[in-house]
């Protein structure tokens, strides 16, 4: 039996769950066998009025995107590949948040199924299982003026691939990798959705701060020895606008905004 045969996603079945538990992310649901990207089908749906909480699911992506231009690797029938429309009453000044605000429900979606504290949030936009990268974010803004006309937060999660090509084998992992009993990807889904419709709802009503404090208990950084554009230094923390506090090996404190980081100790 194959994992497709074992784990095939039943778009009706998720919309009528995603109905009853009353989320209010998730729906219209469009369920595609096959995409180049998720984030782009998100978009083409976006500019034709597709409203806040719409949701772009795909079993494979022939050209699923990272961030900085890498390829996000997308086989068919064994992991989560979707985005989601946000249409947010903010300023875009303010919405540089919204990746560690989606990373968190991902993590706290994905911590349900393993063990909880091996999840971690890798400024800005990676989710650790056990230090290996489980899922990563890629948000994008279409903005009008001062203000984001929408966001497409696109989430790729490795829930059953066992095997990872060569150049992210010794830095990739899965959730069936970390758990003990069989996983099912709307299940997976359904957790994740739960999250992020309570996190961007207190995003909207509170801002950043409110979500601090559970940010920063799943921070994979603090402490850590970390390399950035800045050059290489302590990472001492996130800050309540979403950077990242990073002592540098010559004194002085930066706050990186943008840009990568990688743990080097
Ligand atoms: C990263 O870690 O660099 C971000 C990866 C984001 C991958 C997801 S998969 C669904 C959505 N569609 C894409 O093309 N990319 C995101």
């Amino acid at each position: 039996m194959t994992v497709e045969d074992v784990d095939a996603l039943d778009p009706a079945r998720l919309e009528s769950q995603i109905r009853d538990r009353g989320l209010r992310l998730g729906t219209p649901l469009t369920w595609l066998a096959e995409v180049g990207s998720t984030n782009d089908e998100a978009n083409r749906m976006a500019a034709k009025g597709a409203p806040h909480g719409a949701l772009v699911v795909a079993d494979m992506q022939r050209a699923g995107r990272g961030r900085t231009g890498r390829t996000w690797h997308s086989p068919a029938g064994c992991n989560l590949y979707f985005s989601l429309l946000l249409r947010p009453d903010r300023p875009v000044g303010e919405l540089a948040p919204i990746t560690l605000v989606a990373g968190l429900a991902v993590a706290d979606g994905v911590a349900k199924f393993v063990s909880p504290h091996e999840v971690h949030l890798k400024w800005p936009n990676d989710v650790l299982l056990s230090g290996r990268k489980v899922a990563g974010i890629l948000v994008e803004a279409s903005t009008t003026g001062q203000q984001a006309s929408h966001l497409i937060v696109g989430v790729g999660i490795n829930v059953l691939q066992r095997t990872f090509d060569a150049d992210i084998e010794a830095t990739a992992t899965s959730m069936a990798q970390h758990s003990s009993t069989s996983l099912v990807r709307s299940e997976v889904l359904l957790a994740v959705l739960e999250h992020l419709t309570r996190h961007t709802e207190q995003f909207a009503r509170d801002g950043f701060v409110g979500l601090l404090d559970a940010v920063r208990r799943r921070d994979a950084t603090a402490g850590r020895e970390v390399r950035g554009a800045a050059g290489v230094g302590t990472a001492e923390g996130i800050e309540p606008d979403g950077r990242l506090r990073v002592r540098l090996r010559r004194g002085e404190s930066v706050l990186v905004g943008t840009g990568e980081i990688d743990i080097v100790g």
